[in-house]
């Protein structure tokens, strides 16, 4: 490890210091190639706390003004590329503050009163992550938009449904769909519930107890549109669980659209072919000319495991820090972006794809019919007979095997063949062994008949207009 020449330390910190930080050591702390992305949040709380500064007489209203008509500058000159990041300045706090002192001289030293990185940065990330969460919900709402659509378009459209990936029952495909809008659901309220507890404005905890200057916390808390500033400084600028929550409700959605990305690759797979995908979201092989690859679902899929993993690496982050700030947080933003970054693109690709899906409506049909999905059906109208229920099942696992070994479904069974098995069984048996007749007569809150189907999804779309 190598010094640099300089005697003295120019950096902001550097008074109490006699020799340059080892030019690897610096390097090894910076985090300014990827907190950069904080500049918006980083001045918007500098404006607000100079704002609060002069109210509170700390500043005069001549340097307030020098003070953010400089971060405005400052702030273009980053939107058009004209600003020159330096690693020497260690994160984005420090970048900003010396261009605004080189700037507009002595007044920019002033900005940082009564603050501290410490809960500056809290701040920058708390207004960042609102932001953040305000978009995922945006893109998760026009996905449940999607859902809605393509479950109305299908409402009516029969498939077999599974359990343990077996033939279990018939469903509708806009029945399956509204269980991938209820997931989507409760993932927004996770969002939503999580931004709560995001919006509390950590600025003016300074460095962990507090200051001594007569600063109005309320003030800034309005100004950048916290809900109320936090009760505790220690607990301000040392807590990132709000990260964590994120992150969970982030790793739950990516769970969820790992499992969705799962029944695609599946169903788009020529031994299933229930749906098509666009051409446009798969891809080709290299070698195999045949071959239509689902790589944007499975790329969702894999890509679950990246987000998991940043969960966990926050977790661990935090665990057993002792209060309050520790340098252990600068971990903190790096799995938080590429979460961030990863849910968002994961679900406007969604948004996206699932307009142009086509179903091979008379392929899931067929496939309804084999596996012997009406089987109980079969078992129920025994039961409304009169039969009691493991007597049902019973006699129908017999009639399967009849089946099984004759290679016919049973609504191929003639009635003779059929009473074999029960002499309860007569003419009417055939409208429940019909898929039609199956769906339609799960006919209740939560079921798969069509009816029921239209009806929640007037109340899911009825749901996202209130929210
Ligand atoms: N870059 C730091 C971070 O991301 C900012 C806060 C540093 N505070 C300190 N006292 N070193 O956490």
């Amino acid at each position: 490890m190598s010094n640099s020449g300089d005697k003295k330390d120019s950096r902001l910190w550097g008074g109490r210091f006699s020799e340059p930080t080892d030019a690897f050591v610096e390097r090894f702390t910076a985090s300014v190639s990827f907190d950069k992305r904080l500049y918006q949040a980083d001045i918007k709380g500098s404006v607000a706390h100079a704002t609060m500064l002069e109210k509170a007489g700390i500043l005069t209203k001549d340097e307030m003004q020098q003070i953010i008509s400089g971060l405005e500058d400052i702030q273009s000159e980053i939107e058009s590329g004209n600003f020159t990041w330096s690693e020497k300045l260690e994160d984005v706090h420090m970048n900003i503050e010396s261009a605004l002192t080189a700037k507009i001289g002595n007044t920019g030293k002033k900005l940082h009163t009564g603050r501290s990185r410490n809960d500056q940065v809290a701040t920058d990330i708390r207004l960042y992550v609102r932001d953040e969460i305000d978009l995922l919900l945006a893109i998760l709402n026009k996905v449940q938009l999607a859902v809605l659509d393509l479950a109305a378009r299908e409402a009516e459209t029969i498939m077999p449904g599974f359990t343990h990936l077996q033939t279990a029952q018939p469903i509708t495909f806009g029945h399956h769909m509204m269980a991938w809008f209820e997931m989507l659901q409760r993932d927004m309220q996770r969002l939503h519930d999580c931004r709560k507890r995001v919006n509390i404005s950590p600025l003016g905890s300074a460095a962990l107890a507090g200051t001594t200057y007569p600063i109005d916390r309320e003030l800034t808390a309005k100004l950048l549109g916290f809900e109320k500033p936090s009760e505790n400084s220690l607990d301000s600028v040392s807590d990132r669980d709000f990260a964590i929550e994120l992150s969970a409700a982030c790793s739950i959605i990516m769970m969820h659209l790992s499992r969705f990305s799962e029944e695609l690759v599946l169903w788009s797979a020529s031994q299933f072919n229930f749906i098509q995908l666009p051409d446009r979201f798969c891809t080709g092989s290299s070698i195999m000319p045949q071959k239509k690859n689902p790589d944007v679902p499975e790329l969702i899929r894999g890509k679950s495991g990246r987000v998991f993993g940043h969960l966990m690496a926050l977790l661990t982050l935090m665990k057993s820090q002792p209060l309050a700030y520790n340098k252990d947080n600068q971990e903190d933003k790096e799995p938080l972006f590429d979460t961030l970054d990863t849910v968002k693109d994961s679900l406007k690709a969604y948004a996206d794809m699932l307009p142009a899906i086509i179903c091979n409506k008379d392929i899931m049909q067929s496939a309804a019919l084999q596996g012997f999905a009406t089987a109980t059906d079969l078992a129920d109208y025994l039961v409304k007979k009169g039969m009691p229920f493991r007597d049902a099942h019973e006699v129908v696992g017999k009639s399967v095997a009849y089946c099984i070994e004759k290679k016919k479904t049973l609504s191929e069974l003639s009635l003779k063949e059929l009473q074999q098995f029960s002499g309860s069984i007569s003419e009417d048996v055939f409208t429940v062994l019909t898929l039609e007749g199956s769906v339609s007569a799960r006919d209740h809150i939560g079921g798969t008949a069509p009816s029921q189907v239209k009806a929640a999804i007037t109340r899911a779309r009825q749901l996202l207009k209130q929210q």
